[in-house]
């Protein structure tokens, strides 16, 4: 993915980045700074300024007055519905906004959890205001949704099953966890944000984006446990025996962080479409091939 190759080479681009803390955040502010953008970022934490990269300490129920009052793009990398509300009040100058979503707002719609059916809801109202501010203001907004994402360790999904695995040297799994899944690699979106910026294309769209590969959810696990050293055990067990197990455990109240409604998605296929990005902005994402440090946790 590069930039638009008739935009002639022009002044220095200048970002405001939300969220710029995160795993995908981190990985666009330091795209950017490569490709010369002076970055205002935002974190509810006082970070150290570097070359070109201000940080501003503040949340979006009270932004700081340093932050500037016009970008040339705004992105968003944290929380999609504190961000949607801060734009729609807010009285920044910015032509572009690109913000990042989640694909959870349909595979998460008709969840056996209503936590998780009200999230989708909350991120598709999100998204929509997002888009109605923009157009509001005359600007044009961009809204990307990444699949299962991995690549900065920092993930909530494989690298939590990483650590967990390597704790016990074993992490079980029902056997009929088939459903397919498309890990998408942080750099890959923090490509995808910053070649959506420049594609007249993708403005006023929202698009998918996942992964390379499409593969089953044992196999996505069971191709990032081996590429550990030493290989924790992936253990296959009945499916009716996980589901036993884990009532047991739920009754006893150990593992409610693993909702009956997650366990039941390890057997959906979750799949998306990246031919619309592809077509917009030449969203191009890598193979599933892990690596170790893509799971290291800081
Ligand atoms: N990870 C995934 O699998 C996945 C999948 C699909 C979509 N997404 C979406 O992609 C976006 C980025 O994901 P990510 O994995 O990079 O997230 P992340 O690593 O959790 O980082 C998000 C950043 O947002 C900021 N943040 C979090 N809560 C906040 C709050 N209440 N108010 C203000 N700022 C807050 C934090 O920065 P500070 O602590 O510095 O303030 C944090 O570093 C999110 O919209 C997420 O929903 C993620």
């Amino acid at each position: 993915m590069t930039s638009n190759p008739a935009t002639p080479p022009g002044p220095a681009r200048h970002a405001l980045v939300f969220g710029a803390s995160g795993a995908i955040g981190a990985a666009l502010v330091a795209r950017l700074l490569d490709a010369g953008w002076s970055v205002d970022a935002v974190s509810r934490a006082p970070r150290a300024d570097a070359a070109r990269l201000r940080w501003h300490a503040g949340a979006f129920d009270a932004m700081p007055a340093s932050l500037p009052d016009r970008a040339d793009a705004i992105f968003s990398c944290g929380p999609l519905d504190r961000f949607s509300l801060w734009y729609a009040g807010a009285a920044i100058d910015c032509p572009r906004i690109v913000a990042f979503g989640s694909t959870s707002d349909a595979t998460k719609q008709a969840a056996r959890d209503p936590g998780e059916r009200e999230l989708a809801m909350r991120l598709r109202a999100s998204g929509e205001r997002v888009f109605a501010a923009a157009n509001a203001r005359g600007a044009t907004a961009t809204l990307l949704r990444p699949t299962l994402v991995y690549g900065s360790g920092r993930d909530r999904n494989l690298s939590l099953i990483v650590a967990l695995a390597r704790r016990s040297g074993v992490f079980v799994l029902p056997r009929d966890a088939r459903g397919l899944r498309q890990p998408v690699h942080v750099d890959d979106l923090a490509a995808a944000a910053e070649a959506a910026f420049d594609a007249p294309g993708a403005q006023g769209q929202a698009f998918a984006l996942p992964g390379g590969d499409t593969i089953d959810y044992r196999t996505m696990v069971a191709r990032t446990l081996a590429c550990l050293h030493p290989a924790p055990r992936l253990l296959a067990v009945p499916g009716v025996l996980f589901d036993a197990a884990l009532w047991t455990a739920h009754r006893a109240g150990r593992l409610q962080g693993l909702p009956p409604g997650a366990v039941a998605r390890m057997r959906e296929d979750l799949v998306f479409d990246a031919a619309p990005a592809r077509e917009a902005f030449g969203y191009a994402p890598r193979a599933f091939r892990p690596e170790p440090a893509m799971f290291a946790v800081d």
